[in-house]
């Protein structure tokens, strides 16, 4: 039996806007995604900033209804058995909220253990395996306050482990995290996968999804538009080589000069820091050095490099090419240019309006109190996989 399904699944968001004279608007933020996680796999969802992911999560993990389409994990369907869905899953969203800050890493796990139903004679042995795999062992007595964001995530995925989900989603768990403690976490992570958690991981860092996953799926506008392993995404751009050029003020002029240089197939620019990481991808054999160089003329430039592409090359190419068709085709997208900003910060976003109304989800902003309105694994029961647990 596969771990996730999805099939077709969509979800729009209706909201009001204007104040004086509010109309509604809709944002299709999924829109017909359909795939398959096997058990034990390790599936990411890479996707730029509103791309859809965490509203596919959502739906998997019952916090969202689909406006169309089915999903079901472990043959359980997310919108008639949510509750059988909820005792196979756990989750990990990024961000700061969901712990106790004045308590210690024990005591949180307590608390939530207790909170998810896990027994009590099984609660201290499951607690002590999860510090000893999330890393936190020796540390689990000092308040959370004073914890590092990596070490806070890694508490999050012990929390999010304590019932013993088959299913584990980490929604950017590693957003915020130091390149140390970024390591530390996908060890986490592939450790979990390697004892057979099946894991959803949504992220934009690709280096992440290539050393981590064995396929991956990229969304752009709510549309899945390249599915795969890391390896056959490559190949897409196995025709290509890479000009990796640092740079001081590159603006969007001078990436469409770039583009228009013949042999070059896409440019794009990412902010680091003070300098600029400019990525110029081109047709393999092409030498473009001089002229992508003059096409910077004026600009402060750093080290050239040219390489093979990797999996972020394969992903800027496969973001471009949507836009590309998006913007060619399909008439008027609604435009996002006045929306909520990145990431998740229609936390703070519409008001009171109706696009809240969907329930638990943790953007909703109560008095400062972790995330446990989510229901939590299902209440003991005899079939609680907590419960089988033999206490030593
Ligand atoms: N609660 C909401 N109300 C209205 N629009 C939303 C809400 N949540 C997300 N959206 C919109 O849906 C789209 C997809 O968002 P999201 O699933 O958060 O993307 P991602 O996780 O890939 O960044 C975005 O355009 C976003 O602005
Ligand atoms: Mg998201």
């Amino acid at each position: 039996m596969l771990a996730i399904e999805a099939d077709a699944l969509r979800r729009t968001y209706t909201h009001r806007t204007g104040w004086l004279r509010p109309r509604r608007t809709e944002t299709e933020a999924v829109r017909a995604v359909t795939f398959d996680v096997a058990p034990g796999e390790l599936f990411g969802l890479l996707g730029p900033n509103g791309a859809g992911k965490t509203t596919t999560i959502k739906m998997l993990n019952t916090l969202l209804l689909p406006t169309s389409g089915t999903a079901r994990v472990f043959g359980h369907d997310v919108a008639r058995d949510p509750v059988a869905v909820r005792k196979r899953i756990g989750y990990v969203f990024g961000g700061d909220r969901g712990l106790y800050d004045r308590l210690s890493a024990l005591d949180n796990l307590r608390y939530f253990a207790e909170l998810y139903g896990v027994e009590a004679r099984a609660q201290r042995r499951r607690i002590t395996e999860l510090l000893d795999l999330v890393g936190l062992a020796g540390r689990e007595r000092e308040r959370v306050e004073g914890y590092s964001r990596g070490m806070r995530q890694r508490l999050h995925i012990a929390r999010g482990l304590l019932h013993r989900p088959d299913v584990l989603f980490l929604d950017e768990p590693s957003v915020g995290v130091d390149p140390v403690a970024a390591r530390d976490l996908r060890r986490t992570v592939a450790d979990l996968a390697a004892a057979g958690t099946t894991v959803l991981l949504t992220t934009h860092y690709m280096a992440e999804a290539d050393e981590l996953c064995d396929r991956v799926a990229v969304v752009t506008g709510g549309r899945i538009r390249a599915l795969g392993t890391p390896e056959s995404l490559k190949s897409r751009v196995g025709e290509r080589a890479v000009l990796e050029i640092e740079a001081y003020g590159v603006g969007e002029d001078r990436l469409e000069r770039i583009r228009r240089i013949p042999g070059v197939r896409g440019a794009a620019v990412e902010e680091r820091g003070t300098a600029q990481a400019l990525t110029v991808q081109t047709d393999r054999g092409a030498e473009l050095h001089a002229p992508v160089l003059a096409a910077l003329d004026g600009v402060r430039v750093g080290r050239v490099v040219s390489r093979e592409p990797s999996l972020e090359d394969a992903y800027i190419a496969i973001v471009e090419d949507a836009e590309r068709a998006e913007a060619d085709g399909a008439g008027p997208e609604e435009s996002h240019a006045d929306g909520p900003g990145p990431g998740e910060s229609h936390a703070d976003g519409p008001g009171p309006g109706e696009s809240h109304a969907d329930g638990p989800g943790p953007e909703r902003r109560g008095p400062a109190r972790p995330d446990s309105a989510w229901p939590g694994p299902a209440p003991r029961g005899p079939e609680h996989p907590g419960t089988q647990e033999v206490p030593a």
